[in-house]
Parts: structure tokens; sequence; C-alpha cells
């Protein structure tokens, strides 16, 4: 069986360290982004590590895109059997200030990108008989201030999470989700410039109100990834698991 990964918004942050760790796990890794160019750090490090990844750009809201990065992906490393959906974006807002855009943009991203990339890699998995597929929600699918759209995305992501395992299961093929709390990368930093707080204090602040009293780094995630993609994880599948250094914050 091929070993290859797609890992979706891996020009950075929490996909950069999973394209990383599942190249360090031996998988061929599909670095996939809006842009190829914007994937160059991540595939270097992987090659320099001695893995093997290739660049992807790709919308993974946009159909024919995806479904053209999919095929060129099989051509080029060998057919996928793992998917890491993980492209994410924020358009934080309180409901009566939300717009349209805000509200289209984050459901577009998280939830159609996600279907449209699970639909196109899932034949590959059904014909190996093995398949890994693992979601990206977040604590904020329990509710939070500022983010109707987003706790929305990320609250379906976790129904069509145990859907797929529902549907998939007798081929193989497990899916679950990671629910991340607060995670040190630019989409965070982002938040905290929106409400005018300096980086570090912010940081700071979040820390301290985690259990395990520090902020999550990228790895944090990719390393629940990784268990999720092992070959003993065959059993665990349209599980949640709240990476968040507490039991929801
Ligand atoms: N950082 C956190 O605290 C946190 C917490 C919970 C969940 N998450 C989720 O984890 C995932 C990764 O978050 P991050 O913090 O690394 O974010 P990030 O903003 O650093 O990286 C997201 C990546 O997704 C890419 N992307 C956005 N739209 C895309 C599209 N249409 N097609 C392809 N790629 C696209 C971006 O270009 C970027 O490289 C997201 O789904 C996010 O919602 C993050």
């Amino acid at each position: 069986m091929s070993k290859v990964a797609i890992v979706t918004g891996a020009a950075r942050g929490i996909g950069a360290a999973t394209a990383q760790r599942l190249a360090q796990d031996g998988f061929a890794v599909a670095v996939l982004d809006l842009k190829a160019e914007d994937c160059a750090d991540t595939v270097a490090s992987i090659e320099s590590a001695g893995g093997r990844a290739l660049a992807v750009g790709a919308d993974v809201s946009d159909a024919e895109q995806v479904q053209a990065a999919v095929d060129r992906i099989a051509a080029e490393l060998g057919p996928p059997v793992v998917l890491v959906n993980n492209a994410g974006v924020t358009r934080d807002n309180l409901l009566f200030k939300m717009s349209d855009a805000d509200w289209d943009i984050v459901m577009n991203v998280h939830l159609r990108g996600s279907f449209l990339m699970t639909r196109a890699a899932q034949k590959h998995m059904i014909e190996a008989k093995w398949g890994r597929i693992v979601n990206l929600s977040s604590v904020s699918a329990l509710g939070n201030r500022g983010q109707a759209n987003y706790a929305t995305a990320k609250a379906g992501l976790q129904g069509f999470t145990k859907t797929l395992a529902i549907e998939l299961g007798k081929f193989g093929v497990t899916a679950n989700a990671i629910a991340p709390g607060f995670i040190v990368t630019d989409m965070t930093k982002a938040t905290a410039e929106r409400i005018g707080e300096e980086w570090e204090p912010y940081v700071a602040k979040r820390a301290a109100a985690i259990p395990v009293a520090r902020a999550g780094q990228p790895e944090d995630i990719a390393h629940t990834v990784s268990f999720f993609v092992s070959e003993n994880a065959g059993f665990i599948s349209g599980q949640v698991i709240y990476a968040a250094g507490g039991p929801r914050n």
C-alpha cells in the first residue's frame, strides 16, 4: 500500500507541523495550500530531514481545483490514503456585524472544503481498503463569542466526521476529529491583533486559563493527528479529541 498523505492548509501553523510529523512517520506528504509557492518552506523542511513532499496549490472550496489536485497527487506521489482537513480561516465578528461574506467564506473553506477534499480522496482509500481521515474542529464548536460562523462550521465538522466513520468503516477507513484549544499560530496572532492586544501578554493571559498552564503548539496537534493515523488506532473512529490542555479550554 502507498504511504501517501495530504495535509491541507500546510503552508504554515498546525498544517505545516502535521505535514512534518507525518513525513517523520514515513508518509510522502502532499503539502497543499492556496498557493504552491507558499508551501516551499514546509516542503524544504521535510526534504532536508530526508522525507518526500510535494507542494500543491489549490483552493479547497473549489471543486475543480480539488479534483485536479488529488489527481495530481495520486499520479506524482501515489494514491493518498491519509487526508488531514486542516485548511481554515476566521472572519470573527459579533452576529449583528457579521456580513454575508464573513459567513460564506468560513462555511466554504471549512465545510465545503473538507467535503470536496474527502469526496475526492476517499476513492483511493477505498481501493486500498485502508485510510485515515482527520478533520480539524475546535473548542469553538462548543460556542464562542464573535464566532457564530466559525463555531457553526467547527461543530458541523464533528457531524461530518461521525458520518464518514459510519459510511467508510467497512472499507478500513477511520475518520476522527481534533478540537484544538488555544494554539500559537498566525491565526491566533491575527485574533490578538483584531482585539487590539499585544501578542506576548495575550498568550500569557490565555495560558493562565489553561489547566496545563501553557499555550498549545502546532506540534501538540500534529502528535494527535499522528496517533489517529497510526496503524494501531484502527478501532477508533468517529471520535473527537479536545486537544486543549484541559477538558475544553
Ligand atoms: N490556532 C488555533 O488556536 C486553532 C484552534 C482550533 C482550531 N484550529 C484550526 O486548525 C486549523 C489550522 O489552523 P492554524 O492556526 O494553523 O491557521 P493558519 O491561519 O496559521 O493556517 C491556515 C492555513 O490554511 C490555508 N488556507 C486558508 N484557506 C484555504 C483554502 N481555501 N484552500 C487551501 N488552503 C487554505 C491558509 O493559507 C493557511 O496556510 C484550522 O482549521 C483552524 O480553524 C486552530
